[in-house]
Formats: C-alpha cells, structure tokens, sequence
C-alpha cells in the first residue's frame, strides 16, 4: 500500500514536509485555502531537489456543481489540484504530490480509513491567519465550519502512523505538560526524545524523533492503535 503523509494548512511549509519525508512517502497531500495556481506562481510548487526530476503534472480546475433538480442550495465543490509526479533521477521509483485549495477538514473528509502514514500538522493558531482547526479534539471551531476533526482523525490514520506536531492547536499533546519551551535542547534529547510515551484513547504515543523548530520543538510521534474496541470519549 502507498504510505501517504497529509498536510492540512501546510501554507509554504510544505517544503519542510517533503525534506524530511521524502525517501519514506510515496504520495504528499498539502491543502491550503490560499494557495493558488496560476502561471505566476506554479514555480512556488516545484520541488528543487537536485536528485529528482518531474516527470509530469496537471491541474485540475476548482468546480463548482450546483444541483437545481433537488435543491437550489445543493451546492457541490470539486477543489482545484495541482499534481505532480517526479522520480528519482537514479532509479524509477516515483511519488505523487498533490496541492489542494480546500479546506483541511473537508480535505481530511476525503481519505480512506487507515490510510494516512504520516500526519503533519505545525504552525497553526487559533489567533488571526490560524486554521482555527483542532485535529485533536473534537471541539467545534469559533466559526463553526469543523467539528468532530479528532474522531474522524483517528480513522483515517494507519494503524501505526506518525504524527507530526510543534504542539500548536494539539490538544493532546497540550494535555502532556511536557513544557519544552522552558527545556534546553539537551535536556529535549535526553529525557523526550526515545523516551516520553503515554496512552491517550486506545493509540500509545511514541516520541521518536525532532525536526527543525516552528512554533515550538517539532517533536515526530508513532501513533499506535492498540485496541480497536476500546473507545473512551474525547476531549
Ligand atoms: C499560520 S499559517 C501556518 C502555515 C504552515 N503550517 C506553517 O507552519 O508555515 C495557517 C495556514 O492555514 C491556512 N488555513 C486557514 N484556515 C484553513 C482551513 N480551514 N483549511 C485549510 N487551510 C487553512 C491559511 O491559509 C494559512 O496558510
């Protein structure tokens, strides 16, 4: 099965996302509400890695379905994509990157259960230009638009996966204490990294790993589903 990394609200990080991912991953999938793909700035969606060169791309266009026989609100929205296939130039092993202008919620919706390998998500706010979204609880946003994003969350990862968090808008990550911002790099290495783990529902968090610095420490997390019964309620 293709291992594929999702990135809601990836903004210009996705760059950052598919460095580190990128030998692992067979197809990248980065959502944005304003992104754009017009001929001024497809450049900003190329991948500059020297060993890889594209093989093909296209763009699906934003459509916009209105269903007048049943209901005039009945409104359906096919977002726009931009996709690219590259390979390596060394062998032909491929990988798909798709950039989607959709919301992160709706983009979410769209995953097959126990499909997503890696889920990156840093950055984030609830603050003026944040998504405002909670991939871990399943309160409902200030506006309203995404609720439930937790529950739907946990189905859609692969039974183990690796999420990916700096701990903004990551309720459960908050919930740890682990107060990294007043931890020196050191101390991270020492007493997080390999060895903080806790239960939360029926997944067992692992810390495995740390990449570069957003709004705090990115801490890389194996998310391993352990009893598939056992449901608790959420946040
Ligand atoms: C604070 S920026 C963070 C971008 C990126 N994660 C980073 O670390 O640089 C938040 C991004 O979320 C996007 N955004 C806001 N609401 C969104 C939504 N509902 N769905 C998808 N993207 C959204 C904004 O356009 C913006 O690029």
């Amino acid at each position: 099965m293709s291992k594929k990394l999702f990135y809601p609200c990836a903004g210009k990080d996705w760059k950052d996302a598919f460095h580190y991912f990128q030998k692992e991953i067979d197809e990248f999938i980065f959502c944005d509400l304003q992104y754009k793909f017009n001929f001024k700035n497809l450049k900003n969606f190329e991948i500059n890695h020297e060993e890889f060169e594209r093989v093909s791309f296209f763009i699906k266009p934003f459509v916009k379905i209105h269903d007048h026989t049943s209901n005039i609100e009945n409104i359906k929205l096919i977002p726009a994509e931009y996709i690219q296939f590259i390979k390596y130039k060394t062998s032909n092993i491929r990988k798909k990157i798709i950039f989607k202008i959709q919301s992160g919620q709706d983009c979410l919706d769209q995953f097959n259960e126990n499909e997503i390998y890696v889920f990156f998500h840093r950055g984030d706010s609830t603050g003026e230009g944040g998504s405002d979204l909670h991939f871990f609880s399943d309160k409902r946003n200030s506006s309203g638009a995404a609720e439930n994003l937790y529950s739907k969350l946990i189905k859609k990862l692969a039974p183990i996966s690796y999420v990916v968090s700096d701990g903004s808008n990551n309720e459960i990550i908050e919930r740890q204490n682990l107060n990294l911002k007043n931890m020196t790099d050191e101390q991270i290495s020492n007493e997080i990294i390999g060895k903080k783990n806790f239960t939360y529902q029926n997944f067992q968090w692992f810390c495995v790993k740390r990449l570069n610095d957003r709004y705090g420490p990115t801490l890389v997390w194996k998310v391993v589903r352990d009893n598939p019964f056992k449901i608790d309620k959420p946040l």
